[in-house]
């Protein structure tokens, strides 16, 4: 091929190359080592030497043109592939984003703050509380003799420092209650948290539960206070219809002391199978305080009286949303935890 008819290939060539990989074809049939111009070159020594200056200045002037034809249209293509590239790399932001699923209240909140509300409209305040406790507060205060099996290692979270324990019943705090009220006047608080106890957990029990301890202090409080504070507290939790029942029962700190069972939601107290055919559901434990609880807080028995109760958290739960097994609170299965 002469000079002029590769001049018109290769340009037309990198004018139709679509893409750099086709170019760089085009570029080494023509400009390569053993390329169309170089071929054309190798003829100089063909020549006379008179020709050979003229002759090389062409080929040279051909490879130049060819080389800038070559050069704009690599440039076109990188540009392109990098549009390309950038085009399909693009976040589009009009598409939907991920959607960032709301949490849920656990019921065990739901809970405290219902019952919370029913005993501030009542004019209780709110306790804290502390988990970690001391053998006193949680047993000695609350007239637990030292040799009561309740502190022994298998129901009582031990820690290593000691006197030192994970507490067993939000009744701790009623001695922290009493002590603290520096004018040794009438209280009215209630206090919901954690507790914690060696049990082996099963439907009904685990070894974290929750309670609200609630304790009145004051003068002439009888059991007739607690019934119709119970009696109201139950009747916003549960509906009117829902009745309560005290049987007599034993606990170290009260006297006497109370278990406070609710009429079956599902029988209405006539026997059933979730009621175990009792019409009636426990709930709390309760009674009068205990002089000598009185006295560890440092209340006179003689001028003061009051009650205390202690409520379950799960099984208020469990009551209200007829929910079958206490371990369901703490596995974090979201189906259970959205469904409230
Ligand atoms: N602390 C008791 C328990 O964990 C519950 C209880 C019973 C609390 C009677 C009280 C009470 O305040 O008066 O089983």
């Amino acid at each position: 091929m002469e000079e002029k008819e590769i001049r018109e290939a290769a340009l037309k060539a990198i004018g139709d190359s679509k893409d750099l990989k086709s170019l760089e074809e085009v570029r080494i049939s023509y400009l390569g080592k053993k390329g169309s111009v170089a071929a054309l070159m190798a003829r100089i020594k063909d020549l006379d030497p008179a020709e050979r200056g003229a002759y090389g200045a062409k080929i040279n002037g051909l490879r130049n043109e060819v080389e800038g034809a070559y050069n704009q249209k690599k440039t076109e293509l990188e540009k392109e592939a990098l549009e390309q590239k950038l085009k399909e790399e693009a976040i589009d932001l009009s598409l939907p984003g991920y959607e960032f699923r709301q949490g849920y209240r656990h019921p065990y909140h739901l809970i405290i703050d219902e019952v919370t509300a029913i005993f501030a409209d009542l004019g209780f305040e709110v306790k804290e509380g502390r988990d970690v406790e001391t053998e006193d507060y949680n047993f000695t205060y609350l007239n637990v003799p030292k040799d009561h099996p309740a502190r022994e290692m298998q129901d009582t979270f031990y820690l290593e420092q000691g006197g030192l324990l994970l507490r067993t019943q939000t009744s701790a705090e009623q001695a922290h209650a009493m002590q603290e009220k520096f004018d040794k006047g009438p209280i009215k608080m209630i206090c919901p948290g954690k507790t914690y106890r060696r049990d082996d957990d099963d439907p009904t029990h685990s070894h974290q539960f929750g309670q609200i301890e609630g304790l009145l202090i004051g003068k002439d409080i009888s059991m007739a206070d607690l019934k119709g504070t119970l009696e109201l507290f139950v009747k916003r939790m549960f509906g009117e219809k829902r009745s309560i029942r005290f049987r007599s029962s034993y606990f170290p700190f009260t006297e006497p002391s109370v278990e406070v069972d609710v009429s079956c939601a599902k029988c209405g107290g006539k026997g059933c199978q979730m009621c175990k055919g009792t019409g009636y559901i426990e709930i709390l434990g309760a009674g009068e305080v205990h002089p000598a609880v009185l006295r560890h807080g440092g209340y006179d028995p003689d001028v003061y009286s009051g009650f205390a109760f202690g409520v379950g958290i799960e099984r208020v739960a469990m009551l209200r949303y007829g929910i079958d097994d206490i371990r369901r609170f703490y596995q974090n299965d979201v189906r259970f935890l959205k469904s409230f």
